[in-house]
């Protein structure tokens, strides 16, 4: 018997909504404008449908929260953060990154609408590469039935991050700066576009860090628990606990954290930014040395 709750059915729905991603990824899609450069496909509203279907159907009592609109049951104890497709953009221009996410928090009777529950279980599904990770509560996490945890590098320098962009309005985020600086620190920093998997990859030791500005719970909440299960650290920029509602988060394998935060705190403040030359700077310096 499975020691899972939740996760059984849920990584059975994700698979199947996989599936169905992946059947348009392979044809092609046409993607809307949500905002400035923020894109949706028909396979998110047809991944969300597929999602929402299965988990009332499930579970029949629990709410459901999705990207793409579903506002199900919003005043139940338990309730399932969907994200249908994470990674619209890589979606959209045929670049192999992308998954489903699933979290389910339990809200105690009597938790007031801006207190968080707990998080009970987390699945993210790639359906490409077709690896599973789940997490339910005290229970670690897991991809692809073998149990994982976050790496053991221990300092910044010799660490690989990642990191997202929002898709509107880019020009009132630093997080440009934060790029900047981690990257010069240490052995890179990837964009890859799914800020799901980048939260799976710290949770099984690929990355030992992950932070991004403007995130949504859906975004969030199956990787906040799969990194925590996997032994690491999922908080503010500053070290603080991180909530379901949160717009910041910084998720580490715990040994880099320290760095981490130190780095940001600075940066906040007006210090610490490393010089880079600007492209004029190195096109007369390149000249200057007559290359
Ligand atoms: C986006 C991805 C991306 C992150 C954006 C998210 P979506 O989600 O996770 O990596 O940088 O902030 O909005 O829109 O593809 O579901
Ligand atoms: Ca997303
Ligand atoms: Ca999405």
């Amino acid at each position: 018997m499975s020691q899972f709750e939740y996760v059984d059915v849920a990584q059975e729905i994700a698979r199947e909504a996989g599936a169905l991603l992946k059947s348009f990824y392979q044809k092609g899609v046409t993607a809307e404008y949500k905002g400035d450069v923020d894109l949706v496909t028909e396979a998110d509203k047809a991944s969300e449908k597929l999602i929402r279907e299965r988990l009332h159907a499930a579970f029949p009592a629990h709410g459901v929260y999705g990207e793409e609109g579903t506002r199900d049951r919003m005043d139940s104890e338990y309730r399932w953060y969907v994200d249908p497709l994470d990674g619209t953009t890589n979606f959209a221009h045929g670049f192999p990154a992308f998954c489903v996410l699933l979290g389910l928090e339990r809200r105690k009777p009597g938790l007031k609408p801006e207190e968080d529950g707990e998080m009970v279980a987390g699945v993210t599904y790639d359906p490409l590469r077709d690896e599973m990770f789940v997490a339910e509560k005290g229970k670690g996490a897991w991809l692809n039935g073998r149990q994982i945890h976050v790496s053991k590098v221990k300092t910044l320098d010799e660490s690989l991050s990642g990191t997202g962009f929002p898709s509107k309005k880019r020009h009132e985020n630093p997080n440009i700066y934060f790029y900047q600086e981690i990257t010069l620190r240490s052995h890179g920093v990837r964009r890859a576009g799914s800020a799901g998997l980048d939260l799976a990859y710290v949770a099984c030791g690929r990355l030992e860090g992950f932070w991004e500005f403007n995130l949504n719970p859906w975004d969030t909440s199956a990787g906040f628990l799969l990194v925590q299960e996997a032994g690491g650290t999922v908080t503010h920029f500053d070290g603080s606990p991180f909530t379901l509602d949160s717009r910041e988060v910084l998720a580490t394998n715990g040994l880099i954290l320290g760095e981490m935060t130190h780095i940001f705190t600075e940066m906040f403040a007006g210090r610490d930014l490393d010089k880079i030359l600007t492209p004029a700077e190195f096109a007369a310096k390149r000249a200057a040395e007559g290359r």
